[in-house]
């Protein structure tokens, strides 16, 4: 069955993002502040969290209404046991043609070729500064870039395509903005540079320590020159801007200064089961009840297509023509991202 659907602003559904554990091994300040997420931080038990079977079900639904593109995300998604055998398993589905795994990358040395043989195409591998004593600070828990680098290689060796994803806050790593594009144009990998946003409800968000769009391409174009280029496909987050000279190119994810929710076309589903129209939705669909409750595949299918065509959300774009923000939001490390 093939039962595509729009929402309420025309947009299709393409991709669903996976979280599959809210824990992670880092504390970005910006995501999951050491003060917050400190050592009596209650975590989601593991028995809330959505079983492989229960995501496989759910997967198989959402490609029926046009879903191709899987990411699976955290806080941390390597921490999750046995997660190449979940990508075994959503790599059978038809329809599937894409499956990426955001992460950290520390754990990607012990685990990139098994997670590649399972059948995941791509890592996005968030890395905030190349200077040592700069990362130490920026991940919270005095990681060295060393094992970062090494994850990034053992992904290369695998074969998997690899971006890397670097939030530019000001105060924190805007001195890096230059040193990171010399190495990854070295390297020739696609390095994407995000606006610091205002997820969650700790991260002490205000306008002031947004570095725009704007401000990153004019200093990265002023040492090596840039030219824009198209989008690789329709509602792709990053502005996409190749180097004069041929080396390769950087993206820009720019929510806060340039909105792009007119071509949203991601869900996204917590560990525990909760479905989220939007990045900035104060409240999820319940699937996980849903599934334990024994509904059948009709009734989640008429559910699922009752949500998503009764969507009307656009956060950001909203709040870029003044709306005022949200006084409560979901964790990022809840949802992903
Ligand atoms: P690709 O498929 O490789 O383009 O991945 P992606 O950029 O969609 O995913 P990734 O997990 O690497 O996210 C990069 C950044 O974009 C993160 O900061 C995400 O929170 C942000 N992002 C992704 N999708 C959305 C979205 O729909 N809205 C907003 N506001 N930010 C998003
Ligand atoms: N603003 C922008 N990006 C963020 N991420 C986490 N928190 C924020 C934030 N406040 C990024 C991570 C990772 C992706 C899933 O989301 O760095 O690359
Ligand atoms: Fe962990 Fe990623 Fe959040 Fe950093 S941004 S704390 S690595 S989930
Ligand atoms: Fe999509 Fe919401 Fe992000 Fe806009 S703010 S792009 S609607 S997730």
């Amino acid at each position: 069955m093939d039962s595509r659907i729009i929402d309420r602003l025309g947009r299709p559904i393409k991709d669903l993002r996976i979280s599959v554990i809210d824990k992670c091994n880092f504390r970005c300040s910006y995501c999951m502040p050491a003060e917050i997420f400190g050592p009596d931080y209650l975590f989601m038990p593991e028995k809330e969290r959505l079983s492989f079977d229960e995501i496989i079900r759910l997967v198989h639904i959402f490609a029926q209404f046009g879903v191709e593109k899987i990411r699976l995300t955290g806080g941390e998604p390597l921490l999750r046991k046995d997660l190449d055998v979940l990508i075994r398993r959503i790599r059978e589905i038809d329809g599937i043609k894409d499956i990426a795994l955001t992460t950290n990358a520390v754990m990607l040395v012990k685990q990139a070729e098994k997670l590649k043989a399972s059948g995941l195409d791509r890592v996005n591998i968030s890395l905030d500064a190349i200077e040592d004593e700069v990362f130490k600070k920026t991940n919270g828990r005095g990681v060295h870039t060393d094992p970062v680098l090494r994850g990034i290689e053992a992904a290369r060796k695998a074969g998997l395509g690899i971006k890397i994803n670097m939030v530019v806050k000001k105060g924190m790593n805007e001195d890096q903005i230059l040193p990171m594009a010399r190495y990854f144009k070295k390297t020739a990998d696609n390095l994407r540079f995000i606006e610091f946003m205002e997820v969650g409800n700790h991260n002490g968000w205000n306008m002031d320590a947004v570095v725009s769009k704007k401000a990153i391409v004019d200093a990265i174009h002023e040492e090596m020159p840039l030219i824009p280029a198209e989008a690789n496909y329709y509602g792709e987050v990053a502005s996409r801007y190749q180097y004069e000279d041929g080396a390769g190119e950087i993206g820009i994810i720019s929510s806060v200064t340039e909105a792009f929710c007119s071509s949203c076309t991601r869900a996204r589903l917590s560990a525990d089961g909760q479905l989220y129209t939007c990045l900035f939705a104060d409240s999820g669909y319940d699937l996980r009840g849903r599934l334990r409750e024994d509904w059948s595949d009709e009734d989640l299918t008429d559910y699922l297509m009752a949500v998503w065509e009764g969507r009307a959300d656009q956060y950001s774009a909203d709040r870029a023509r003044g709306k005022p923000m949200k006084e409560r939001k979901i964790e990022m490390s809840y949802i992903g991202g």
